[in-house]
Order: structure tokens, then C-alpha cells, then sequence
């Protein structure tokens, strides 16, 4: 039954059935996809950065053999030195601290020996500097970024991403955080500096010999690829010694397809006061939160009452219904160690020192002008992310992902705002058998979520998840579940050209379920 609503649904929305035959799609042969090389002399760069990409060797495992990686490497060349911090002994990039205003220029030299590029996850740049896969760079060539932070205070991510080979160059180490910080920001009474931290959570795969495994068989790139460690800003077994008062941590979910179930482990509520774009308009408390990869959490972690000595875990908890029965048969298979959903810890934080000069919780934070239907043009008529998994594939709309196409249906006027409905399409031979979480990123501005329904029967299951979406903030990637639909408003303002859309799932993102609106 609700099979055939999806069904309809999908064909009034994306009028797909018959239109793929009517409207060929698009071609955007020549739209630019040149590489860029050279600055632009009328660009005048606040922040100059110089990125490298190369094989390197870390000490991650703090035993034996040290682990082979791709890794980042950055220096500022002109503007503010803190504008690139680097993590020491790390396989994970620098960080980048940037400012709403600046003019950001990065040359980034491939030194990989393969191909690659970089994309900065929740900026708001033109599409020359987004990272589409379209300008990667073979090795030994340089590619030139140029733009401007019209992004809000927030925590972003940049990441390699080189088609068919994104999962694998992030896994190798390939991605690191971009901080924002803006004059409103400041304002606030928030934890600053050493009370400012990020918490990347990755899971990973070593061997014998200390190296990194990542397969892709079918199971791991139909369901997505699991690992067996889990790694808190590139470190195992983490513990932080903190001080009795509140902090801010920076939560980015840098997996190719785990989704976290954050919670503390003695039962008390945790807090949030930002998402993927910026700061809430209030703080958010809850028993848990569902994280899944490429969302950002900000999140605020209050010992102020903890005594000294008190060690507090943050874990995952268990839970259901992200895969089908099947999937969930089949997985516990691939990856019999950690299976998703499972419960682990995920960092300890230990409280060493008594201290009384902790910020409180602030009530409001960043007022948030909420889109409303009257600022769409197509209220009745929302543009279609219609999810689908078949054997070895993982599309949208029906499609799988092509370079420099989009169809007429993709097309979006420049300077409007957009509802659009994300849904899986259950249509296929095997229906909704294939049914699994998807975490859906669209690039370019961030959007707010609109609305988000569970139509499925599986309660059970679902609700051991639905206290955990954070929907009130900025948006750039959002877990729809097996048999939700999430409804959203996007803008699509500033810069006219391709802009991606896909599953963060790396691994679902790899097999071709991405897709890219033409803005113009
Ligand atoms: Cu972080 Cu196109 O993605
Ligand atoms: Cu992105
Ligand atoms: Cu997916």
C-alpha cells in the first residue's frame, strides 16, 4: 500500500516514467569544468593557504607499526597564521579557522600519485571551488580555489572527493574540519580556545600489521563500509581530562557509514547548540542523538557539577531499523565485530580539575529566519530525491550519477528557494527489502528542514531512533530513515552551476546514488 503511494507520488513529482524519454538531459559540455590553475589577480586573497596531498606514515594505533595513510598537509602562506592548525602526529588534515568576510585562496598541490580533489563540505562557494569531481587533478598538478566565507559560525568538513573514489581516499585519511567563526558568534558567552574542541568520530579497520583495510565487496559497498575501532580526532581508546566546566565539541561525523546514537552513558540528557551550518536558535536537550556521517554537531558539555576523578563515557547506544531484516542478516555477516547499531564507547571524559569560571548555558543563541512555503515557487510541487537500492546499485530519481548531466527536471532558477521531498522510491523488484538509512548532502547553501514523516509500521524500531533528529538548525546533510519522508526548503542562491546532491554514505555515494542540480 504504501509502496504504491511512493510509486505515484515519485512519478506526479518527478514526472520521471515518461519525461526521461521526453526531456533528454542536459549536457554541460565545456560549462567550465576546466581546471583552474592560476589565480585570478582581481581576487584579493585575505587568507592564502597552500594544501598538499600525499602518502605518509602515522603512529595511530600508539603500538607497533606505524599505519600507512593519505594525508593532508596545509601552511598559510599569506594572512592570519591561525588560520591552519595542525594536529600533531595526526592522519587527520589541519583544521581550518576561518572568518565570515574573508577571502580565502588555496593552492592545492596533488602529491598523491593519484587523482583527487578537494571539497569544502558546507561552504557556500562557486562551483569552481566546490570540489566537484569534474576538476580533480592527477597527480603533480595544482588546482587554485577562490572564495568568499558567506558561511555563519559553524563547524564544516572538507574531504577528497574524486568519483568512485571518495570512500576510499577518505578512509586512507583524506578530510579534516573547517571552524567558521562569525561577529554574532562572538557575542555569545560560548567556551572558547582549550574549551573549544573538536571530537572527529571516525571507525576503522586495521590489520595485523597495523594497516588500514577497506574492502569493497558487495556487502560493504551496498550497505557501506564498518569499522571495527573507533577513532576520536584520529586516536583510539580516547580519554579527555577536562576541568569542572562546560565545553563545546565540536561533533563531525567523519565515517564513510556509521550512524552514532550519541548519548552518555550514565543516562543524562546531552546538549546541543549547533548543527551542520551554525549555532541553534536555542540549545536542544536530549536523551540521545542520531549522527550520522557528514553532520556536525556542535555540542555543549557541561562537568561544572562532576567531581574531580568522575569519568563520564559518551557511547553509542543500540538501535533499529536503519537496515531492513535482510540487510541486518546479511551484515551481521560482513562485519561481525561492530555491526551498526551496536552499542561501544566512543570517548571517556575524566574530570582532573576543580575550576569555577564556567560560561552557563546560554537560553538563546542565533536568531534563525525561518523559510516558510510562501518563499517557494513550487510548493505543490516538490522537487523529487527519490532514494533507490537495487542489486549493486544505489540511485536517485532513478539514476545513477553523471558527470556534466542534469535533467530538465534538475534545472533551478537561480536566486530561488526550493521545497524538496526526500523519499525512497520503492518501486524496484526488490522494494522495500533494500530499504536503508540514507544520510542525503546537498551542497551549496544550507537548508532547513520542513518537515520529516515516518509512514512505515515498524514502531518498534523507529522508536528507538526518533527522539534523535535535531531538525530546528542548518542543514546540509539529513538521515531519512527507511520509510520516512523529509521535506525541506533550499536556497539556491549566489552561484549559478552544477551543484551535487548524494548519499553521504560513501560508500552508496560511490556506487552512483548522486546527482547535481544545475543552477542557473
Ligand atoms: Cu561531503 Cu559532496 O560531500
Ligand atoms: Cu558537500
Ligand atoms: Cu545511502
Amino acid at each position: 500500500m504504501s509502496n504504491r503511494i511512493n510509486r505515484r507520488q515519485f512519478l506526479k513529482y518527478s514526472s520521471l516514467g515518461m519525461a526521461a524519454a521526453t526531456f533528454p538531459t542536459f549536457l554541460f559540455a565545456n560549462t567550465s569544468q576546466k581546471i583552474k590553475n592560476a589565480p585570478n589577480p582581481n581576487f584579493k586573497a585575505d587568507v592564502e593557504i597552500e594544501f598538499s596531498a600525499k602518502p605518509a606514515s602515522v603512529n595511530i594505533l600508539n603500538r607497533g607499526e606505524k599505519t600507512q595513510v593519505q594525508k593532508f598537509y596545509a601552511r598559510v602562506l599569506k594572512g592570519d597564521p591561525n588560520s591552519v592548525l595542525t594536529l600533531k602526529d595526526n592522519y587527520l588534515g589541519p583544521i581550518l579557522n576561518l572568518k565570515q568576510g574573508q577571502k580565502v585562496r588555496v593552492f592545492f598541490d596533488n602529491q598523491l600519485g593519484e587523482t583527487s580533489i578537494i571539497h569544502w563540505h558546507g561552504m557556500h562557494v562557486p562551483q569552481h571551488s566546490d570540489g566537484h569531481p569534474m576538476y580533480a587533478i592527477a597527480s603533480g598538478q595544482r588546482y587554485v580555489y577562490e572564495f568568499e566565507v558567506l558561511n555563519s559560525a559553524g563547524t564544516n568538513f572538507y574531504h577528497s572527493h574524486t568519483h568512485g573514489e571518495t570512500g576510499r581516499q577518505v578512509y586512507n585519511g583524506l578530510s579534516g574540519m573547517i571552524r567558521v567563526s562569525d561577529a554574532q558568534e562572538q557575542v555569545l558567552d560560548l567556551p572558547r580556545n582549550e574549551y573549544d574542541l573538536p571530537l572527529v568520530i571516525q571507525d576503522r579497520t586495521f590489520d595485523q600489521k597495523n594497516q588500514l583495510v577497506y574492502v569493497q565487496r558487495m556487502p560493504e559497498r551496498m550497505f557501506g563500509f564498518l569499522g571495527e575501532t573507533i577513532l576520536v580526532n584520529g586516536k583510539p581508546d580516547v580519554e579527555f581530562s577536562v576541568k569542572s566546566r562546560a565545553y563545546r565539541f565540536r561533533a563531525l561525523n567523519g565515517s564513510n557509514s556509521r550512524i552514532y546514537k550519541l548519548a552518555w552513558d550514565d543516562g543524562s540528557p546531552i546538549t546541543v547548540i549547533g548543527t551542520d551550518g551554525g549555532l541553534l536558535e536555542k540549545p536542544e536537550t536530549r536523551p540521545y542523538i542520531m549522527f550520522s556521517p557528514a553532520e556536525r554537531l556542535d555540542l555543549w558539555l557541561d562537568f561544572s557539577d562532576q567531581k574531580i576523578g568522575t569519568s563520564r563515557q559518551l557511547v553509542s547506544l543500540p538501535y533499529d531499523g536503519v537496515m531492513s531484516m535482510m540487510y541486518q542478516r546479511m551484515g551481521r555477516k560482513m562485519s561481525a565485530n561492530l555491526t551498526q547499531g551496536s552499542k561501544f564507547t566512543i570517548a571517556r571524559f575524566k574530570v582532573t580539575q576543580k575550576v569555577s569560571d564556567s560560561p552557563k548555558l546560554p537560553s538563546q543563541l542565533i536568531p534563525i529566519k525561518r523559510f516558510t512555503e510562501s518563499m517557494v515557487n513550487n510548493t505543490d510541487n516538490p522537487l523529487p530525491i527519490a532514494l533507490s537500492m537495487g542489486r549493486m546499485q544505489a540511485r536517485i530519481n532513478g539514476r545513477s550519477f553523471a558527470m556534466y548531466k542534469a535533467t530538465k527536471m534538475e534545472q533551478v532558477e537561480l536566486g530561488s528557494y526550493k521545497k524538496i521531498k526526500i523519499f525512497h522510491d520503492h518501486s524496484g523488484r526488490m522494494g522495500s527489502m533494500m530499504a536503508m538509512a540514507h544520510p542525503i548532502h546537498l551542497h551549496g547553501q544550507q537548508y532547513q528542514i520542513l518537515s520529516r514523516t515516518y509512514k512505515g509500521n515498524d514502531h518498534a524500531a523507529y522508536n528507538t531512533v526518533k527522539d534523535g533528529f535535531i531538525d530546528s538548525g542548518w542543514k546540509d546533510t539529513v538521515l531519512v530513515m527507511p520509510n520516512e519522508e523529509v521535506e525541506i526548503i533550499k536556497p539556491f542562491h549566489d552561484y549559478k552551476g552544477l551543484f551535487l546532491y548524494h548519499c553521504h554514505n560513501l560508500e552508496h555515494e560511490d556506487l552512483g546514488m548522486m546527482r547535481q542540480f544545475y543552477v542557473g
